[in-house]
Formats: structure tokens, sequence, C-alpha cells
């Protein structure tokens, strides 16, 4: 076992310890602190660095706590009285200033805080931006935050006659090379974390922040803005998708391309596709919205999502994408090549080939699209969208939210 090994499971026993007399602790994460989330498993070479140096000012801190609780046992228990005679003595003559532990206890603190500063300083540098070996390789993001989701824009894939490629809430990038990401934000102060890969970094009105990060391998990764931004923070999340140079390549020139059109042709009955919600389901608030088969094998359920599915239905499709612009959804959403130009809304042009829905809240598919639609504000209390319903007065019949549905599950 090597020490930092040792240094985890100390971490995780400490952790399991406490959780059994604060139940909401456990409650909170997984038992053995690998979620999905975790920073203790990484999966990036910053990220790395920043476990390493946790690891340092444990093992710091562990040595100096042994140090004191030791000494303090050993008086606690050497001079502690063991008669009534004792009891009642008078206490011996105090000391103080004894030249030769004062200096050494001020030895000892700054070798500690000079064990702790040394890789601390390396860790900044290197944390800080991308290596100087590296940086020919590196690929460039904006990330911009906004109540309560992130837009992702690619400035190296521009569009002609539109600007650079935009997503929404799921951040494609290039497995194995150095990612620079540019944090802007919308409104108030969000926060840019994807733990597994690198620390937080605040996105500031009027301020330019940056961080780097890199994925080792292709994976999939849980983000979450770590900064108090209002009412649904908590469920402003993002995902990261990490692929190799090919796979991203191929994705590239997906999302490039303008959103799919499903050509409104006459089906034969017999291939008329069962009516997709015979009746609504009714969600209750905080119903999680990712199940645990998706979150098995997150990157395959994202893989899947890539491919039109079987079974759509050209006239639902027409009746959404109709619907689309009438009950004003086109006002603040981006459809590229389906004459919708919104801005202030993540952009859904490539919508349908995403795997979650809500910032990262509900897993994209038709029962929790539906129940987006039907009622945001159960999910993300505040939203936007839920506002825009109420401002505008929109209605949507059961028929609508199901014809919207497979409009927007149509747009890979
Ligand atoms: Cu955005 Cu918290």
């Amino acid at each position: 076992m090597s020490s930092n090994n040792f240094l985890t499971t100390l971490v995780r026993w400490s952790y399991a310890f406490v959780g059994l007399t604060c139940p909401a602790l456990l409650s909170a994460g997984p038992l053995w602190l690998d979620g999905h989330q975790s920073t203790i498993v990484v999966e990036g070479p910053v990220a790395r660095s920043q476990l390493n140096l946790f690891y340092v000012t444990c093992w710091v801190t562990l040595v100096v706590f042994i140090i004191v609780g030791a000494t303090l046992a050993y008086a606690t228990i050497k001079f502690r009285a063991r008669t009534p005679a004792e009891e009642k003595a008078v206490p011996p003559e105090q000391g103080h200033g004894n030249p030769f532990i004062e200096l050494g206890l001020i030895a000892g603190s700054v070798a500690a805080l000079v064990v702790i500063a040394v890789p601390t300083l390396q860790a900044i540098w290197f944390t800080y931006d991308v290596p100087v070996e590296e940086k020919a390789n590196t690929y460039e993001i904006t990330a911009t935050g906004g109540q309560w989701w992130f837009k992702f824009e690619y400035p190296t894939e521009q569009i002609a006659g539109v600007g650079p490629l935009v997503t929404g809430n799921e951040l494609v990038i290039p497995a194995n090379r150095p990612i620079r990401i540019n944090v802007r934000t919308l409104d108030v102060i969000h926060s840019f974390w994807v733990p597994k890969l690198a620390g937080k970094v605040d996105m500031i009105p009027n301020r330019g922040n940056f961080l780097w990060l890199k994925a080792d391998q292709p994976g999939y990764y849980w983000g979450q803005c770590a900064e108090y931004c209002g009412d649904s923070h908590a469920v402003m999340r993002f995902r990261v998708i990490a692929l190799g140079p090919k796979e991203f390549n191929d994705w590239v020139a997906q999302q490039t391309a303008p959103a799919r059109n499903v050509p409104l042709e006459k089906l034969a009955d017999s291939d008329r596709p069962k009516a997709q919600f015979a009746s609504l389901r009714t969600f209750k608030t905080n119903e999680p919205g990712i199940t645990d088969k998706y979150e098995s094998t997150p990157l395959d359920s994202w893989r899947a999502k890539q491919f039109p599915e079987k079974g759509e239905s050209p006239e639902l499709i027409a009746k959404g994408k109709a619907l689309f612009v009438t009950k004003t959804c086109a006002g603040c959403h981006s459809i590229r090549g389906h004459g919708a130009g919104g801005l202030s809304a993540p952009d859904l042009t490539h919508m349908g080939s995403r795997s979650t829905i809500g910032a990262g809240v509900l897993e994209n598919n038709h029962e929790q699209l539906h129940r987006w639609i039907h009622n945001p504000e159960a999910v993300k209390p505040g939203n936007k969208m839920a506002k825009g319903y109420r401002d505008n007065n929109i209605k949507l019949t059961a028929e609508d939210e199901v014809a919207l549905v497979a409009y927007l599950e149509s747009l890979k």
C-alpha cells in the first residue's frame, strides 16, 4: 500500500466514522467518497496535482496531530493525581519560557510551513495555465454561466455566416489534450467546477477568468456550479464528455451542421408509431431525473443519443416545430437552420444528441423531457422558462407537449 493509499483509506474511514454519528453527511454522497464528483478519485493532471497537495497537507497535519496528541496524552496520564493526598496537594511551581522548547516549536512550525509551501507554490504554478511544452496542442473553449445553465462556445469551430459553434450544458472536449477554458457570466457570479478534472474557478461579471484541464482518456464527467447564485444554484449542473480524436472530429462535424430536418411524408398506418404518452405522469418536485441504468454507463448512453431514434413520427415532429415558434420558445432558444434565433437561453440546435436536459438535472428521454416542458418550475425553481410561460400566458395541451417532445428529440 503506497503512503497516499494509506491516507485515502484513513480519510475514508474518518468520513465513515463521522457519518455514523451524522447520517445527513452519509446521505449526501457515496460512503467511499468515489462518486461522480469525487476529488480523491481523479482523472486528469490538474485535479491530480491538487489531490497531491491535499495529501501533503494531510500528512503534515497528521504528524502535528500525533505529536501534540501523544504529548497531551503522556502528560495527562503521567502527571494525574492518583491518590486523595495528591489531589489536595499544592500544584508545583509553574514555569514559563524554556528557550530550548520555544525555539524548537518555532523551528518546527516553520519547517511544517515550508514543507507545505513548496508543493503549494509548485501546484499553483502548474494549475494556473497550460504548461509551455503543451501550449501548441491546447484547445480553447469559452464557458459562460447564467441562471441556471452553462453555454459553451468553440472559437476554433467557426460556422460560416453564424460564428463559433455553441452548445449548452454539455461540454464535449478532446481527451488527452490540454483544454483552456475562458470563464464568463451572463448575470451573477457562478463557478465552473468539474471535480474529477480540475478545481473550481469563479465566473465573475466583467472579469476574464480562465482555467485549464485535461482528461486522461475518453470519459464522462459531472460538473457543478460551485458558487451560490440563486434559487436553483444546487441544480445548475453540466457534463464534460471527453472523446478520442476521431470521435471528437465527427462530433464537431455533426454539431456544426444545421439542425436535422425530418421530412414530412405520409406514413402507412402500420408504420405509424403508437402515441408516446398515453397519460401524463405526474412527477414530484425533487424526484430524481437520472436512472441507475444511465448512471452506470453514462458515456454509452451519451453515444446512443447521437443517432436518430427508430419510430419517429414526422407529423408530430412537424407539429412540434410549428409550436416551437407559435408558443414563443424561439424567442429565447436558437435552433440553427430552423429559423429560431433566440440568444438568452441554451442553443437547442442539436438538443436531441445531449444526454441530459435542464442543465444536467434530468436524463434526456421522452419522459423527462415531457416532465420539463410540462412544469419547468418543479424541476428548477425560479427558472426563466417557467417565468416565460407565465409572462406570455403560454398554455400547452398534452398533445402540444407530446409534439414538442418529438420535435426536440429529433434534433440530432
Ligand atoms: Cu450558478 Cu451556482
